[in-house]
């Protein structure tokens, strides 16, 4: 049966993008009659018509490649059903598109703002599959997203690399890892490079508190510490209060990062001397491990398959060992932060790793 899809990438880029595409596309020509229309910087390109027809050439070689090869862009949620200065209806363009390509249906790759729209074109009646990507690891029902374990190589690969000149100048670097809400990213790769604390948005945090950390390991002959801290982190006091009071304060202190904050405040409190590290965008850059080109092709290829039978409406997702879906409507836009008590936060602690609180 000939089955036409649109596939599309959405919302900040990570690793494995491009290796998922490919799963979708040489599964699909394997699978079936297929024809693929790649649709330009995620919902933009769906809004716009910008689209073109693709080569099942245009698939190959791509598996290692970084970024997205249909390029992507942040289009808010929230603004998807509000019709702006530019007087476009934006649900009804992207409808209208679909049907000028003559869709049979739509491949969105996204995290949990992409999901969110899919959703509603799905409640619209379009045809939505989402395939669930992010290296932030936060969207529900699936227990890994693809470019997750390669942005945990990345960030353990600085940490490492700080932990030896941290240890040969006697130093405290705190490194900023990625992840503004959810701090999985910084949990996993605090653990695999041996972070002496690890600070999530999850568990707010007390300064006091790591100071003593830093303090008994200058006492112990421990020089130096590492602490990861999630861009996101905040303290105990930042948690009471609303976003807005938050970042009202934050304005008012002349607040530079988290990680900025944090060494200041140890050189001042403990003496010691105080670095921050702010990686950045390293971590979403470059080629997927090769675990995250397994779970890519593993989830393309399993969208491929729901497409093949024409089941529509559903996310792909790892639960367990298996490779399975949920409908979108019971998982978009539900966010998954670390659960307090989650097992890796008790690993962690039993290790005696740090969370500040
Ligand atoms: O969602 C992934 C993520 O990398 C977050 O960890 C980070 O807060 C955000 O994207 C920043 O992305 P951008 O600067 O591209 O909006």
């Amino acid at each position: 049966m000939k089955r036409r899809i649109g596939i599309l990438t959405s919302g900040g880029d990570c690793p494995g993008l491009n290796a998922t595409i490919r799963g979708v596309a040489r599964a699909a020509y394997e699978m079936f009659d297929a024809e693929i229309v790649g649709i330009a910087d995620g919902y933009r390109g769906l809004i716009e018509g910008e689209w073109q027809e693709m080569k099942r050439s245009q698939f190959s070689g791509i598996l290692t490649l970084g970024g997205t090869i249909l390029g992507t862009s942040r289009q808010p949620f929230r603004n998807m059903q509000v019709i702006g200065e530019d007087n476009v209806d934006k649900v009804a363009a992207m409808k209208k598109n679909y049907a000028a390509m003559k869709l049979d249906c739509l491949v969105t790759l996204g995290g949990n703002g992409t999901h969110k729209t899919a959703n509603l074109l799905s409640q619209e009646g379009l045809n939505v599959i989402g395939l669930p990507k992010t290296i932030d690891n936060d969207i529900y029902g699936t227990d890994f997203t693809f470019g997750f374990h390669t942005a945990v190589d990345i960030a353990t690969a600085v940490i490492d690399r700080l932990h030896t000149t941290a240890a040969s100048h006697g130093r405290t670097i705190v490194v900023e890892i990625m992840g503004n809400k959810a701090g999985w990213l910084t949990l996993y790769s605090g653990l695999a490079g041996g972070a002496d604390v690890v600070l999530l948005p999850e568990i707010p945090y007390d300064i006091k508190e790591v100071a003593k950390v830093v303090e008994a390991r200058a006492k112990n002959k421990k020089a130096f510490s590492i602490i990861a801290v999630a861009e996101g982190a905040m303290t105990k006091k930042e948690a009471k209060m609303k976003k807005k009071e938050r970042e009202a304060a934050r304005l008012e202190e002349g607040f530079n990062g988290i990680a900025n904050r944090i060494a200041k405040e140890l050189t001042e409190m403990v003496g010691v001397e105080g670095r921050a590290v702010v990686p950045g965008y390293i971590q979403r850059g470059g080629s997927p491990s090769a675990y995250d080109r397994v779970l890519a092709t593993q989830f393309g290829v399993h969208a491929a398959q729901l497409i093949d039978r024409g089941e529509y409406g559903f996310s792909v997702a790892l639960v367990g060992n298996n490779i399975t879906h949920n409908r979108l409507a019971d998982i978009a836009g539900i966010p998954k932060p670390v659960p307090v008590d989650h097992q890796m936060v008790k690993v962690a602690r039993d290790m005696g790793i740090l969370f500040g609180d």
